[in-house]
This record gives C-alpha cells, structure tokens and sequence, in this order.
C-alpha cells in the first residue's frame, strides 16, 4: 500500500544528528528554554519574517496562548471558520471565551470574508483565519479591514506565508506537520514585543522572574530536544515543501477533471484534497487499487458534538466539503513509482 503519511522515513536520515544534539543536551545538564530553543526561536522568526518567535509545547497552547495575551476571555466571541481542526476552536473555550463559526470559501476551503462580516456582533473580539491544507487564506487584508485582531492558524502552512498579516501567526509541530516534531510542539510568532514577553510569561505559569508570577496560567514550554530536532529539520523545509509541490502539480496536470482545492503558488501542500461525489466508493476503489487516502474532516465544527452548541451561523460550504473531502498521499518521501501508483488508482477512482 501507498501509505497516507510515513514518519520513519522522515526520521531515519536524521538521527544521527539527532543523537548527537542528545548528547550534548544531556551533557549540558539544561532541558527546557535553554540555548536550543532560544536558537531555535531566533531560526524560525527569521525564516518566517516576524520580529519575535515564541516556543510552547503544541500549536493549540498557540493559539490559546495568543488568544490569552491579546486578553480575550469570558465575553469575548472570536469567529473562525467552520472546516479546520477541532483545536482552533478549542483554544478560543480554554480562555472562556465563545467560538463563532462562520461558512468557507467553497473553492479555497479557507474563512469567507462575506460569512465573517455577516457574523460580527458587538462582542466581537478576533478573528482567527485558518491557511487550511497549507494553502494561504489570501484574503488577510479585507480580514484585517474589519479593526479586530487576526489570527493567523498556520499550523498546516509552515512555509507558506512570509511576515505576517495579523498581530500573530500560531504554527503547530505535531509529528506530520511539514514542519513536524519528535514530539508535540508550536511557536507563536508575532512583531508585537509586548504581546511576545507576554507570551514568554504565559508559557511558563506566568512567571516574571523566578518565583514571582504576575499572571495566571500553566505550564506550556518546548522541551530542549525537541527545539534541537526542529532546528535540524526547518534545514528541510523549503526542499520538503518544493517536493509536495512537485508531487501535487504533477497530480493535478494528470487528473485535471476533478475537484481539487483551489490552488495557490505558495501552496505548501500539507494535504492534497480533492472533493468526491461519492467519498465511500473512491476511498474504497483506492484502497483497492494499493493507495491510502484519509478525510480532512468528515465533520465541520459545526457538526462537532462538543461544538455544536456554538454553531449559530449557516455553514453549507464547510459541511459540504467535511462530506466530500478525500486526502491522497502527498509527502516529500513518496517515491516517483508511488506517485504513479497514487495518479493510476486516482484514474480510476476519483469522480
Ligand atoms: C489547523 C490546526 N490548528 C491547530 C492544531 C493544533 O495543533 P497541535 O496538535 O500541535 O496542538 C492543528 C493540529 O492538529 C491544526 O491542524
């Protein structure tokens, strides 16, 4: 089979590297927020174009964490779209506050601008845009228009966007991302110093300095090998992405007819999705046919158990797309000869 996603051949050819930044982290005697992470923090600012990168344990503590420094809480409603992950709406109820999700583009998948604008209420406090698939949402400036502060979910779009169009973009290094750990991770990068020594605060149980805490919150800190592992693999970053790039045109050059998301030159293809008139019989032709394919999601938020008291707004779109949606194998490691099995069995599968 074709595998969806596979992480050992992505881990073996660095480990030998890996070992070696162990060693001297076990040596140094120095675990957590010490000179990887900080060396890691200074990397990815760089490389994403932002003033300030701030390191926590997963990309929902950055988004909860931003959500927390901006001051948001009880009260406060902050719209998102309806198809992501579940994450980006749970980290608006970890600080109190109330999700508010509103419909998707139908071509792009990423927030509709008409759907937020319909969904603003006096209680409005942020938006979150989600670059979903790893495609970039494009529409940040008529986002920002509306004078709230965006929040950029890039935690499928390591590489996508350059700077920054909100007042912080949350990235999540879960072990698949294009950008992916040894274990869980996330940055929020922001140009806002003050929002940023927040967050320095809020990640480590709001602690000024030691013993003396000024806010309330929890522990969410990157582990010392953990910012090591990611500082050897941001190395491989543009070369990965540049791979899924390659890997989907070629899909798409080969089976034009069908509906793939929308695509974007900067497009960094953490999942290739197409839609399916009839999701059961082109999963199972697939699989079938020696290829694995996933859904990225069978369920809009606003099907969610645990969110469907906040759906108050239509979300036709999202949930069309949660019904049709079908992720094929694209990840830098797939072989040419598995990228031809992927296009023959789409052949035969895909309507
Ligand atoms: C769009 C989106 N937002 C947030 C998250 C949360 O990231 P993490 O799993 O690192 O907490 C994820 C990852 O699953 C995601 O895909």
């Amino acid at each position: 089979m074709v595998p969806l996603v596979d992480l050992a051949r992505r881990f073996t050819p660095s480990a030998g590297e890996l070992h070696e930044a162990v060693d001297e982290i076990l040596r140094s005697g120095t675990i957590l927020l010490g000179s990887h992470t900080e060396r890691f923090e200074t990397l990815f600012a760089e490389y994403v174009g932002t003033t300030h990168a701030v390191a926590v344990s997963s990309g929902a503590s950055a988004l909860q964490l931003t959500l927390a420094g901006i001051g948001l809480g009880p009260g406060d409603e902050v719209i998102l779209p309806a198809m992501t992950a579940v994450p980006t709406a749970s980290a608006v109820c970890a600080v109190g506050a109330t999700p508010v999700f509103v419909d998707i583009d139908a071509r792009t998948a990423t927030i509709s601008h008409d759907s937020v604008a319909r969904a603003l209420s006096p209680r409005t406090s942020a938006i979150i845009g989600v670059h979903l698939y790893g495609r970039p949402m494009r529409n940040t400036n008529e986002l920002t228009s509306f004078g709230l502060p965006l929040i950029e979910d890039c935690a499928q779009s390591h590489g996508a966007t350059h700077g920054l169009s909100g007042i912080a973009g949350a990235y999540s290094f879960y072990p698949t991302k294009n950008l992916g750990g040894i274990g869980d991770g996330g940055m929020v990068v922001t140009n806002d110093a003050d929002l940023a020594e927040r967050l320095r605060r809020l990640r480590a149980h709001g602690q000024r300095e030691q013993y003396l805490h000024v806010d309330v919150s929890q522990n969410h800190r990157m582990s010392e090998i953990e910012a090591a592992w990611l500082t050897i693999q941001l190395r491989r970053l543009d070369d990965g992405n540049r791979r899924r790039r390659t890997i989907v045109n070629h899909y798409r050059e080969e089976i034009p007819d069908i509906s793939w998301q929308d695509n974007d030159s900067d497009h960094v293809h953490h999942l290739a999705v197409f839609l399916s008139s009839n999701r059961e019989v082109t999963r199972r032709k697939m699989s079938d046919s020696g290829v694995m394919t996933g859904v990225h999601y069978p369920l809009a938020l606003t099907q969610q158990p645990a969110m469907m008291k906040f759906a108050t707004n239509p979300c036709p779109e999202a949930e069309n797309w949660a019904a049709r949606c079908v992720s094929v194998p694209c990840f830098p490691e797939l072989t040419d000869s598995e990228v031809e099995s992927v296009v023959r069995a789409l052949r035969i599968s895909a309507t």
